[in-house]
């Protein structure tokens, strides 16, 4: 029996992993990971590795076995049919007769056509009757703060969010949501709505930042279709970059502004406020 943790050499599974490593024996732990160089150092610490592709199904028949409790952290190839990609697990795992298949998802009101993979992976785990829970995880704070190189050039926040609001948290508290569902009883068939305590709108985000850098930063806002030309101006590929700018637009209406409280009460801790997460980023 194991708690085994896909996408482990990511950053949200660098911090589940880390994580699970204070709170179960290294020897309980299975990572699954594409590129097992970049987990050679859980393989030091004593974390068993096994090497899998959401791409190819097949390296995932046999990797489970019964009882395990296993977290599928979504994939990021957005082009490659992430559903597909996720049943590829799912089946493997309903096949060994897990005790618990966890899904990092997106919140219930994101409308965003980014969240089509997760609504579609969520139906799939419902309908295999595998003992789930969904971890709906809201925005994480580094999705902003790890963007800062332009915002600090140009002074200037650009999002086309207009005056709306985000409850983000930092990636290492939704590590801890999972940890505690992973390692904790009676979580069975739950599902979470993960956010960060309180929601933030850009224009304070800009004045966080210009208070902490000394740097007159401004917010701001465009349109959807103007941060479109923003992102495939930087390289992003044009549907990926209206899938990013679409987000925007939820935000605007509000969709990732809802607190539920979910992630502190499954923490037992604040979430990590935004402020907290640009002082570490800008410590570098
Ligand atoms: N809530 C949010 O704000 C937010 C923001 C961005 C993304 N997300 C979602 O949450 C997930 C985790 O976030 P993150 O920050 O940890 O993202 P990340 O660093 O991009 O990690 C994605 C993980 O998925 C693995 N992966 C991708 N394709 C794979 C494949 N074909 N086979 C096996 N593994 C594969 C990657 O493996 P490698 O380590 O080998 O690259 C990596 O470990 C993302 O993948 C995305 O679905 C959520």
């Amino acid at each position: 029996m194991s708690i085994v943790v896909t996408g482990a050499t990511g950053h949200l599974g660098r911090h589940v992993v880390e994580q699970l490593l204070e709170k179960v024996p290294a020897d309980r732990i299975t990572a699954v990971v594409r590129t097992p160089e970049k987990a050679a150092d859980f393989a030091d610490r004593g974390v068993r590795v096994a090497v899998a592709d959401y791409n190819a199904p097949e390296t995932f028949q046999g990797l489970f076995s019964a009882g395990d409790k296993v977290l599928l952290i979504s994939g990021n190839e957005f082009d490659k049919g992430r559903v597909g990609q996720h049943e590829g697990v799912l089946d493997a795992a309903k096949a060994a007769g897990v005790a618990l298949f966890a899904y990092t998802s997106a919140p219930g009101s994101l409308k965003a056509a980014l969240a089509d993979d997760h609504r579609g992976t969520e139906e799939a785990i419902l309908a295999s009757g595998v003992p789930y829970v969904l971890l709906r995880n809201g925005w994480y704070n580094e999705n902003y703060t790890e963007q800062l190189t332009p915002v600090l050039e140009h002074g200037a926040v650009v999002q086309a969010a207009g005056e709306g609001r985000v409850a983000s948290a930092a990636r290492a508290d939704y590590a801890a949501a999972a940890v505690a569902v992973l390692t904790g009883e009676g979580h069975e068939n739950k599902t979470y709505e993960l956010s960060g305590d309180t929601a933030w709108g850009f224009a304070e985000y800009a004045a966080e930042l210009s208070e902490q850098t000394g740097q007159e930063i401004a917010y701001n806002p465009v349109t959807v279709e103007a941060l479109t030309g923003i992102l495939t101006g930087v390289g992003l590929p044009e549907p990926v970059a209206a899938m990013l700018a679409g987000v925007d637009a939820s935000i605007e209406k509000g969709e990732l502004a809802v607190t539920t409280g979910d992630l502190s009460r499954l923490t037992g801790r604040p979430t990590t406020p935004i402020a907290e997460s640009v002082a570490v980023a800008l410590k570098g």
